[in-house]
């Protein structure tokens, strides 16, 4: 086994260049897969931009009723044209959404929490490779608990949809949960981020932290940001600006999308960030002018 405390060469994240791996494809990590995986990660990366706008609203698998989230039937139709992907469960999906959109899906497939837990580390594989198929997902979205109680369950369920979705070339979206004792530090997102991309991840989902870039740089496949819990819009245009310009390659935002006053302007603005090389300046003039009354 590897000696933990061995290593002692100075870590060197050549943040200034950028990836390069033989391939033309414009997802990150992606060149070496085959042609069903990249024509998935087409629909959720934008080849012209090489980013994405994901819109989580799968909260509900462990949170029941969010605020915001009370009536999907009628918040998705306001914001389905404003987004490039959305996050959900099937049971989510299957009732509230039509399927007459074309936008990329990823489908969360782990569960097994709920917030009457004090522990939320502990999840299964909840949906099998037949039904995520039915679904058309693009992307199959697992939690992982890196460090936490709930690890190695949590790496077995990653392992076994990645097992499963590389058989029918669906990419696997690793989602880094954070546990109570946990802190949102470069150093915890790097050994994360890592060791997901390593197990076979296609995309991963995180936050955005200080050096953010460093994690990015030492991820050798395309980060998304998670929103995390509501801020002022202005402040989630800043947190979603600083994470394109540390190399994300898109967010996957919730709370600061749904329970914002005006949930479709906001997504237009993370929108211009994530597609349109805005500042958080100009996405925030954009979101006034959106809303102006
Ligand atoms: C839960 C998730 C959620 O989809 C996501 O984190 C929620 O998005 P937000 O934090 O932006 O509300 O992955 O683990």
């Amino acid at each position: 086994m590897a000696d933990k405390e061995g290593i002692k060469v100075e870590k060197n994240y050549y943040v200034d260049k950028p990836f390069k791996v033989d391939g033309n494809f414009h997802v990150k990590g992606a060149s070496n897969l085959d042609w069903g995986m990249k024509k998935h990660l087409t629909n959720i990366f934008s080849p012209k931009s090489g980013n994405t706008v994901m819109f989580a609203f799968d909260h509900g698998y462990f949170m029941g009723s969010v605020s915001g989230l009370e009536r999907l039937d009628i918040l998705i139709p306001q914001l389905i044209d404003h987004v490039d992907v959305l996050m959900a469960t099937r049971g989510a999906l299957r009732s509230c959404v039509t399927p007459n959109f074309r936008k990329g899906i990823a489908l969360r497939v782990s569960s097994g929490s709920s917030m009457l837990n004090d522990d939320l580390s502990h999840e299964l594989v909840s949906v099998d490779i037949e039904d995520s198929i039915r679904m058309n997902a693009d992307c199959l979205a697992v939690q992982t608990f890196i460090g936490a109680d709930g690890q190695l369950s949590s790496i077995g369920n990653l392992s076994k949809v990645i097992n499963a979705g590389n058989k029918f070339s669906i990419p696997t979206l690793g989602v880094i949960a954070v546990g109570k004792n946990m802190e949102r530090t470069s150093q915890y997102f790097k050994l994360a981020t890592r060791i997901v991309a390593e197990l076979g991840a296609h995309i991963i989902k995180t936050y955005y932290c200080d050096d953010f870039d460093e994690v990015v740089a030492a991820c050798p496949v395309p980060i998304v940001v998670a929103g995390g819990k509501k801020l002022s819009e202005k402040e989630a245009l800043t947190m979603a600006y600083k994470s394109i310009q540390g190399g994300a390659r898109g967010l996957d935002m919730g709370r600061n999308i749904f329970q914002s006053y005006h949930p479709a302007a906001m997504a237009d603005a993370i929108g211009k960030i994530v597609h349109n090389k805005f500042t958080d300046n100009e996405a925030w003039e954009f979101f006034c002018e959106k809303t102006k009354k």
